[in-house]
């Protein structure tokens, strides 16, 4: 059976496998990566950041970060609940666990009062993983944010 795939806080206890974690080579040009995500994190309290990383069993294997809650107005990010980074590396990946991590997110939204859709941000052309999130039920919204596309998940 597969291995339960879990988010968890990221803590000094994980903070440095975390910090290892890689896509394929090739993909860097389609996500940012844990520090720079950790580091925008920082920045942006406003975001409401909720950077997690994501197990199978006990083994870190990628890094999800949702802006969890962003007030009305915000300029950056336009939307209440939005999938800002998710990266599975690139060892583990084609196993199921990005799908997985998926539910565990949509699991804490659906926990979170209000939380109605989530939107997220893709970049286009090769390499691109908008076939992901549509397989999963996103839509492709038609839209553009910052030159991506946008695909969206009602709750
Ligand atoms: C995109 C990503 C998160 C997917 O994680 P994963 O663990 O490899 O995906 P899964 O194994 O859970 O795949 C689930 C399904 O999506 C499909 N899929 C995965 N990546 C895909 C892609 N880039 N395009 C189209 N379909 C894709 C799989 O074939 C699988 O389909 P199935 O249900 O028919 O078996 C991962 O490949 C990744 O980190 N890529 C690089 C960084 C990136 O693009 N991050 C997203 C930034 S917005």
């Amino acid at each position: 059976m597969a291995e339960p795939v879990t988010l968890r806080a990221i803590t000094d206890h994980n903070r440095s496998a975390v910090l290892g974690l890689r896509v394929a080579a090739g993909q860097e040009g389609v996500v940012d990566g844990v520090a720079r995500s950790l580091r925008d994190a920082a920045e942006h309290p406003e975001l409401a950041p909720w950077p997690r990383a994501v197990y199978a069993g006990e083994r870190p294997v990628g890094f999800v970060m949702l802006a969890d809650g962003v007030a009305e107005g915000n300029s950056d990010v336009p939307w209440p609940f939005y999938l800002w980074r998710m990266l599975i590396d690139g060892r583990f990946q084609g196993r199921g666990h990005g799908r997985a991590a998926l539910d565990a997110v949509v699991a804490h939204l659906r926990s979170r009062p209000g939380a109605r859709e989530l939107v997220t941000s893709v970049v286009p052309g090769e390499g691109s993983p908008l076939g992901f999130y549509l397989r999963y039920g996103f839509a492709d919204t038609g839209k553009m944010f910052d030159h991506e596309r946008v695909p969206r998940l009602a709750l």
